[in-house]
């Protein structure tokens, strides 16, 4: 079940959880933030029917894993991603190109899944937030520099900052400051704490040069 089905599984008992505890959650699965006004457009669009738009059966690879799913044929990656497959770590913020918030990699290459219809990605690998950590848990690097740096502030955007961050570190794994603004110039951040999100991700892309060495 998702986040957005059933909103009391994202509440936390209070004094139970560490700002570090819920940045962990949201870096591993995204799955401890959401807003009031976005679950409640979620779960209205959630009981909308779409008429004449049947179906399809589709086999799509995320995260290295063929899952299988009924896809409308208007339906966006993003709410296949959330709805069908339960990958709630991609985020859906203004669900129209602009904020970035809903960032996967698509053969590598980061794209807003609100704007990619499920269909055209048949025969790609998406990536998610979810598949980022190593199978015996290691965070990736970027991911690390996350923790290491505590970068956002509600973390809505993060996940979507941190696909984008692994993309262009793959392209300029040693970048200034400016140039990974730049790079990550796709991506805004609501609590507008980009100071921070950019001194995470510099610690990322250190963490990712440090992990090549060893
Ligand atoms: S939700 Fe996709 S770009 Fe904002
Ligand atoms: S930290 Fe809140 S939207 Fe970016």
């Amino acid at each position: 079940m998702s986040d957005i089905e059933d909103p009391k599984t994202i509440e936390c008992p209070p004094n139970t959880l560490t700002r570090r505890d819920l940045i962990k959650r949201v870096i591993v699965g995204g799955v401890a933030v959401s807003s009031a006004s976005y679950l409640f457009r979620a779960s209205t669009l959630l009981r909308q029917s779409a008429p004449g738009t049947g179906e399809r059966l589709l086999t799509i690879n995320v995260n290295g894993q063929q899952r299988r799913a009924d896809v409308m044929k208007q339906e966006t990656l993003a709410w296949t991603l959330r709805h069908k497959l339960g990958l709630t770590g991609t985020k859906l913020g203004c669900d129209r190109a602009e904020c970035g918030s809903c960032t996967v990699l698509i053969d590598g290459v980061p794209h807003y899944s609100c704007s990619v219809l499920t269909h055209t990605v048949r025969d790609r690998k998406v990536l998610t937030i979810e598949g980022l950590a190593s199978s015996d848990g290691t965070l990736h690097p970027v991911q690390q520099g996350v923790i290491d740096e505590q970068g956002f502030q509600c973390a809505f955007c993060m996940p979507g900052f941190i696909m984008a961050a692994v993309a262009f570190l793959k392209t300029n794994p040693n970048p200034t400051r400016s140039e990974l603004a730049q790079g990550l110039s796709g991506n805004l951040c609501r609590c507008q704490d980009y100071d921070k999100i950019l001194t995470a991700m510099m610690r990322g892309a250190e963490n990712m040069r440090r992990a090549r060495r060893v």
